[in-house]
């Protein structure tokens, strides 16, 4: 019985520490689908064992989810009524032969009636077969040991309507032109993948899709058939992704020395997909969002997007699908790392300055709250009820960020050596991030012991320093300081092993050379710390005259810096970082500071007013920056602080006074610099005839071009209205063009309806961008808010079916509409559960992303806090509630009583899941 650590019996977490190696293993899979919309006939040949390593060989139970058997034949007989069970989880084989047996499985399955998108389904708005089988989806097409660990060869054979599928796939090689004819109207095709693999990077599609072809030559001289399929329509907007395909097999041979290994490499895109995109053996498959796209139906990031998760899937073709994990705990070992690699290969292809300052800005909006709050887990995470759950920014975004560490430790030569060791070593194998750090410690003679604790601790560490020079001795001392907050599952914390990096800059803005005491010769301008205890104190010698610390450079920690730099010092660093990271931190630090005293100004009645000395420094950034500088940059470091970053800063948020204090800072600005701000923004004008590219400097001029419109609106003017309007009707690209429209939707003007309508009008025939179109929708701040949405859930573009529409007008309202999500009288938390209640039966993944924002409850006053709970136990009380939004409404519920009782303090607790 123990066989199957996966077993769920009644829903309980499962934990990380039961695991057991599995007691039968398939070594071939051999699989026939006769493909029908409603019934769908899956014939399995498995050719079984038992494990040598798991001596037990009690009964061997296959997983299986929503499946009608039809058969089961063991070595070529029907089994006995008495020899096997079926359950709703389970086909149990009680008396399985000692010796190697093939077990012969019929069943079937209804891809129509399959709304989860997990298994074979048929999505909503076209006429295709396609699966997803990640996490436990494999379970939902045939009875299996649906398990990371169990590998397999797969020979599959796909037969189906010959006009209405023409193209049958899966994974492996094959030719998807050269079917068999069966002769009845129908017709057939095999598929062999000669890589073993787990059953959740299986896949399979069919359907009548147009496609474009390309060739890679790997540098060994492999050729590489690249196909990439989507829906109608779309087709003459893919050949960035094909583009970035070709990249980014090129990159992972220059970087990792990784090359591809199969004859063909296809991708194919539907409108209906769970998640953003999935790495299957040589057939990923796309949420349509993140492949088609070009100048005119795609903005600058979100072609930056689609070669990153291009770039991501297919780096998951080794770190994932050759190495893959040995069960779900350990997914960051393989998402982790490949989002690693993806955000390196990003930076390469474009900014690195950039990128890290995204990426840390990301961190700290998204996961930074995940680590507070009552989801918070270690990015191996320790329980877990629904495996889906832990895709979260922990596993992912975390997760890259302690292997960037961990690279900063090793250095990049080291690195590649012991990545090269882990992938050569581990080859075919599902294995742990225990396994992953004795390589990285073994190649480097690193002891990463203590580093390990990453793995195991959540909560995000506060980082304090304090500086003291001493000008007789000419000696700076550095003190750090690190403290772990208690996470709702985790009250004991200890110090980590982390890289600080660190400069000193001198009064004349140059960063100075740096020598830790004990040093011969005078080190670089920027340094790596090794922070490994609570307090730990570095002294650095020769010293010319006072210095401003610049700390956390290239955020080279997943931390919270907490020492409050004075405004001269971050106006300072505003103006010398040598650091781009941390010259930006510097702003975000000083407006959040701002905003956030003008929010409490607006609170006590009195006039929130911006100090002249941060309007100087913006002036700075406008006057010299501007001209001289990348403009990329420039406009990051006039980014208004996100809303879900200001929150962390407060005991109880006010949204309302949030959002006016960040409106009014806005238009001081503007006020102060009207004449610079309308400079840059002629400036910055689309020159005529200009070819677009996806530059560093394209890019650059149209994000500051955006940014610039965006505070010449702030004044609400008429005028504003004007100039983005024209813009609007000028636009030769997407980003110009919804650039306006969005600062048009933040105008209560004539011409923000004319261009919402006209927006619609012109690509109501592109899904892509009428979610964009109902995602500024869901955000706008004027009129009532919650109404418009509402009315949209009607509107033609809307289905509750298509996770895409769900996202980009609930959850974009959610999470991303503070004002009206927020209302006082609940209406908005209320809006919000009754979208939950509604997807836990339509497709309750979809259902558990949208719940999160509620929550987040203990960051508001004691009146939003019981509205918010109020939902929470509605949804809570759904019938047959979802065992994935049931794990995470029960972890926010298990805090209620501290949160009433002392608003904002997470509560220790030893913590089970499902109390
Ligand atoms: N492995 C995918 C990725 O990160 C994620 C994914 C795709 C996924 N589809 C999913 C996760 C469905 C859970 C459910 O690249
Ligand atoms: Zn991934």
């Amino acid at each position: 019985m123990a066989n199957d650590f996966l077993f769920d019996p009644d829903s309980n977490a499962l934990d990380r520490l039961d695991y057991r190696p599995p007691e039968y293993l398939i070594d071939e899979t051999d699989l026939h689908f006769d493909l029908h919309e409603t019934e769908t006939r899956v014939k399995s040949k498995l050719t079984v064992r038992r494990n040598p390593d798991a001596p037990e060989g009690g009964p061997l139970m296959l997983n299986g989810e929503d499946l009608k058997l039809v058969s089961v034949k063991l070595d070529g007989k029907d089994l006995d009524r008495g020899d096997f069970e079926v359950t709703d989880k389970h086909l149990i084989i009680k008396r399985p032969p000692e010796q190697p047996f093939t077990l012969e499985i019929e069943n079937e399955i209804n891809p129509k009636e399959n709304t989860m998108l997990s298994g074979l389904y048929i999505p909503e708005q076209e006429e295709i077969f396609c699966t997803q089988c990640e996490a436990q989806g494999f379970r939902r097409i045939t009875y299996y040991l649906d398990r990371p660990d169990v590998l397999s060869t797969f020979h599959v054979t796909v037969e189906a309507d010959k006009e209405k599928y023409p193209l049958l796939m899966s994974n492996g090689n094959g030719d998807p032109t050269k079917t068999t004819d069966l002769g009845n109207g129908r017709h057939e095709i095999s598929w062999d993948d000669p890589h073993k693999k787990p059953a959740y990077l299986f896949a399979l599609v069919a359907g009548d899709l147009p496609y474009i072809e390309d060739k890679f030559v790997t540098r060994s001289g492999r050729e590489v058939e690249l196909r990439i399929f989507a829906p109608e329509g779309y087709e003459d907007k893919i050949d960035w992704a094909m583009e970035s395909i070709k990249k980014s097999m090129k990159w992972d041979e220059d970087t990792y020395d990784r090359e591809y290994d199969l004859d063909v490499f296809h991708i194919v895109a539907t409108t209906s997909f769970n998640a953003g995109a999935m790495e299957n053996k040589g057939l990923n498959i796309f949420n349509i969002s993140l492949l088609a796209g070009d100048a005119e139906t795609a903005t600058d990031d979100r072609l930056i997007a689609i070669e990153a998760v291009i770039g991501h899937e297919y780096f998951h073709n080794w770190s994932g699908d050759r190495v893959t994990l040995r069960d779900w705990f350990e997914l960051t070992l393989k998402e982790g790392l490949t989002v690693l690699r993806d955000r390196q290969f990003t930076a390469d292809m474009h900014s690195q300055a950039i990128k890290d300052i995204e990426d840390a800005t990301d961190l700290k909006a998204r996961q930074f709250i995940e680590d507070a709050g009552p989801t918070a887990h270690p990015i191996r995470p320790d329980h877990v009820a629904e495996f889906d759950n832990i895709y979260t920014g922990t596993i992912y975004e975390k997760g890259s960020h302690v292997l960037g560490m961990m690279r900063t430790l090793l250095g990049t030569e080291t690195w590649r050596e012991a990545m090269n060791e882990y992938f050569d070593r581990f080859d075919g194998q599902a294995v742990t991030c225990d396994d992953f750090v004795d390589v990285m410690q073994e190649v480097s003679g690193l002891d990463l012991s203590h580093f390990r604790k990453w793995y195991s601790q959540a909560g995000t560490p506060e980082l304090s320093y304090s500086g003291e020079y001493d000008a007789a001795s000419k000696t700076y001392r550095l003190t750090l300081e690190q403290e772990t907050k208690p996470t709702s599952e985790q009250a004991e914390k200890e110090a980590l092993y982390m890289p600080i990096s660190v400069g000193l800059i001198g009064q004349d803005g140059k960063d100075i050379p740096l020598s830790l005491k004990g040093d011969t010769e005078a080190g670089p301008t920027t340094r790596v710390l090794h922070l490994k205890k609570d307090k730990q104190v570095f002294e650095f010698t020769n010293v010319e005259g006072p210095v401003v610390p610049s700390i956390l450079r290239g955020f080279s920690a997943p931390v919270k810096v907490m020492t409050k730099a004075s405004e001269d010092e971050l106006v300072f660093r505003m103006k010398h970082d040598s650091d781009g990271y941390n010259r930006f931190d510097a702003a975000q630090e000083y407006m959040a500071k701002v905003v956030l005293d003008m929010a409490k100004d607006i609170e006590a009645g009195k006039e929130a007013k911006a100090p002249a000395k941060l309007l100087n420094a913006v002036g700075h950034v406008l006057s010299t920056d501007a001209k001289s500088g990348d403009k990329a940059f420039v406009a990051k470091m006039l980014e208004l602080p996100s809303y879900s970053i200001l929150v962390q800063s407060l005991e109880v948020v006010n949204p309302d006074a949030l959002l006016d204090a960040a409106d009014k800072l806005k238009e001081q600005i503007l006020d102060a610099h009207q004449g610079d701000l309308a400079t840059i923004y002629q400036a910055t004008i689309t020159p005529p005839g200009d070819k677009y590219e996806v530059t560093p400097k394209q890019v650059g001029r149209r994000a500051l071009h955006n940014l610039t419109l965006d505070y010449l609106a702030a004044d609400k003017s008429d005028e504003a209205a004007k100039i983005a309007k024209l813009q609007y009707d000028q636009a030769t690209n997407m980003t110009e063009r919804l650039g306006a429209l969005t600062a048009l939707s933040e105008l209560d003007k004539p011409e923000t309806q004319a261009a919402l309508d006209n927006f619609y009008d012109r690509y109501k025939s592109n899904t892509n961008i009428v979610d964009s179109w109902l995602g500024v929708q869901a955000r706008m701040d004027g009129g009532d808010g919650l109404e418009r949405v509402k009315k949209l859930t009607e509107h033609e573009a809307f289905s509750w079916k298509v996770p895409n529409k769900v996202r980009s007008l609930v959850g974009a309202f959610a999470a991303g509409n503070p004002r009206h999500f927020h209302r006082k009288d609940g209406e908005g938390y209320k809006f919000l559960a009754d979208a939950v209640i509604k997807l836990n039966t339509i497709n309750p993944r979809v259902g558990a992303g949208l719940v999160k924002p509620l929550l987040e409850f203990k960051r508001y006053d004691k009146d939003r806090q019981e509205l918010m709970l109020e939902q929470l136990d509605r949804v809570k009380a759904t019938p047959k509630l979802d065992k994935g939004i049931r794990e995470l409404v029960d972890k926010a519920l298990a805090t209620r009583d501290g949160a009433t009782k002392k608003g904002n303090e997470p509560k220790p607790s030893g913590g089970t899941l499902a109390a």
